[in-house]
């Protein structure tokens, strides 16, 4: 049982939407288990689901992923979005990204991901091409400058996604324990822009760790 799901749904809401996720295939198992084994912080099952239902919905054809971790993330928007999407995805850390094109290599998708060693404020900034789907996975007190940085590049109807932005129910706590505060601050400002941000129509939705959806009007 994941302990962000069990934060902000009741146990048993928790057990049955984990019961019912169907069984990945073997490369996303295996990718879980290194995952847990290596203490790496891959997104939870049901949001990669919901991932791939938004990366085909979309028609999404250029994905930018902030946060790549080990490639889970990027694997499954690029599986999801078909032949013709291509997904950068951005991580800082060489040995992640060294793991990270392995798997992605194993994928099957060494032409249709990139992945960029940066930092993620940095390369955000640099980017030029629109972006039809940006998925936000990586430094919480970072999210509002993530934002604001992808906002103007996001193409006409484009989605943003963003996990954690409930942070295990914190960002609703009165008392926030002190070493906490930044990351909460910085998700309760990133959440209320992403519901009343004149430039997008968003909602935070209760699924896994809290995940924050919208889309570009
Ligand atoms: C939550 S994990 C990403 C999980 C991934 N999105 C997935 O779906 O499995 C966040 C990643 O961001 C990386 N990271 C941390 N600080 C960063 C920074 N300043 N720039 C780029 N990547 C960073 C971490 O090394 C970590 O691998």
């Amino acid at each position: 049982m994941k302990d962000a799901s069990d934060a902000i749904l009741r146990h048993e809401q928790a057990a049955y939407l984990e019961g019912i996720e169907p069984a990945r295939d073997p490369l996303l198992a295996e990718m879980e288990t290194w995952a847990k084994d290596h203490g790496q912080p891959i997104s939870d099952p049901e949001v990669a689901s919901f991932l791939a239902v938004t990366a085909r919905l979309s028609g999404a054809r250029s994905i930018v992923e902030v946060g790549t971790n080990i490639g889970y993330g990027a694997i499954v928007l690029a599986r999801a979005a078909g032949p013709d999407a291509r997904v950068v995805t951005i991580e800082n850390d060489a040995e992640t990204v060294g793991v990270a094109r392995g798997f992605i290599a194993r994928a099957g998708l060494s032409s249709r991901i990139e992945v960029r060693q940066a930092d993620a404020l940095a390369e955000l900034a640099v980017l030029t091409d629109p972006i039809d789907l940006v998925y936000v996975d990586c430094v919480k007190e970072h999210y509002p400058a993530y934002l604001d940085l992808v906002l103007p590049k996001l193409s006409e109807r484009g989605v943003i996604v963003a996990d954690n932005v409930l942070w295990k129910g914190l960002v609703a706590a009165a008392d926030v324990p002190a070493h906490e505060v930044g990351r909460v601050q910085a998700l309760r400002t990133f959440n209320h822009a992403i519901v009343t941000d004149s430039r997008l129509r968003g909602v935070v939705l209760p699924l896994g760790d809290g995940v924050a959806y919208a889309v570009r009007v």
